[in-house]
């Protein structure tokens, strides 16, 4: 199949386009590289001897994306491109509603002109909100999300349901991913955010190098077993995996819409996660316990029922794979920056 991937040069769009060309698809990417570099194509090209058909714009350009149409024909879209920072999505909310949402009309509008039926989005747990109850299932209430990035899922996929009613043509998989961690076996694709990570891995990864001193551990006064915060973090490589079998599902079963977490079912805490990591690679994680950061929730992790149910999803990658593959990323990019 022919597959465009917008946001293809990125952490998740690149793990993705190395599991598509590994399953003998066809693809297309379209990456704006505002939070991905050039150098991930020869990378992709290194790992799979395939260098994929590559365009630089935004996606939000509906001219050049309509050339792209005319001349690809892609048979399918997985949509990744879009700002995903949190924090900055706060302070620069009509920027994230903007670019995300405009991306997404934009590719709308071009599957309705160009008869290309199936689209995989890309969506987050964040559009649960505070969750009242876990581990969280597709059916738990979707709320408000704690930040306008958050609300940019929750609106595009109130658009994708609303237009699928009127397009029963359209095949839509809505995949809300908990917390994608871990990197690429071969250490050239992993999650390399420019300045101070906001994330934890990428953060402990920094600390591992001696790029970063120490970890700010954000609150240990939470109702969990140790008091920090309980996330269900997903290696990126299982997480491209769930995305392979929702394409499969679009195209074999037209199942019209389809929203379907991806995650692991099982909740790692912050300090877990620094044991498991200390113990994946030998090295000492320093570590501070600072108040709580504004926004983050005690716990959260999925229901995997139907993921497994509907798509035989089950996840092949282990927590102290993730740190592993991790570090082993982080050491390979220091060696690169030399
Ligand atoms: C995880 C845990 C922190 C950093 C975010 C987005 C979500 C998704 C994934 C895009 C929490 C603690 C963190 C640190 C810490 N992104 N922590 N010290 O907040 O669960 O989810 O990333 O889709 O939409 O909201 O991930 O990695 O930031 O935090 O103690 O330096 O680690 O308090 O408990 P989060 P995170």
């Amino acid at each position: 199949m022919k597959v465009l991937v917008t946001g293809g040069l990125g952490f998740i769009g690149s793990h993705m386009c190395v599991s598509l060309i590994e399953n003998h698809d066809e693809i297309v990417i379209i990456d704006n590289l505002y939070n991905s570099k050039i150098d991930v194509l020869n990378r992709i090209e290194a790992i799979t001897k395939v260098r994929p058909t590559f365009y630089q714009f935004d996606v939000q350009d509906v001219n050049r994306l309509e050339e792209v149409f005319k001349k690809e024909k892609p048979e399918a879209i997985i949509h990744f491109a879009g700002y995903k920072a949190v924090g900055e999505s706060v302070a620069k909310p009509l920027m994230y509603y903007e670019n995300n949402l405009d991306s997404t009309f934009a590719l709308l509008k071009m599957m309705e002109k160009h008869g290309c039926n199936n689209l995989v989005f890309s969506s987050s747990a964040t559009v649960y909100g505070v969750p009242k109850e876990v581990p969280l299932t597709e059916d738990s209430p979707v709320q408000s999300a704690t930040s306008p990035y958050g609300e940019t899922k929750l609106m595009i996929e109130r658009i994708l349901t609303d237009v699928q009613k009127v397009h029963p043509e359209f095949n839509i998989a809505i995949l809300r991913y908990f917390n994608p961690v871990g990197a690429h076996k071969s250490g050239l694709l992993g999650e390399d955010p420019n300045g101070i990570p906001n994330n934890l891995m990428p953060y402990i990864n920094k600390v591992a190098v001696g790029e970063l001193d120490h970890l700010n551990v954000f609150g240990d006064d939470y109702s969990t077993e140790d008091g920090t915060g309980v996330r269900d973090y997903i290696h990126v490589v299982d997480l491209v995996k769930g995305h392979l079998l929702a394409l499969k599902k679009l195209s074999e079963e037209k199942p019209g819409l389809f929203i379907c977490n991806l995650g692991t079912g099982k909740g790692t805490s912050v300090l877990e996660m620094v044991k498991a990591y200390e113990k994946a690679t030998g090295i000492k994680i320093p570590y501070e316990i600072k108040p709580r950061r504004p926004g983050d929730v005690a716990e959260n992790y999925a229901s995997t029922e139907k993921a497994k149910k509907e798509m035989g999803f089950t996840c092949d990658y282990t927590i102290l794979d993730a740190c592993k593959d991790g570090y082993h990323f982080q050491v390979e990019e220091e060696k690169r920056r030399k």
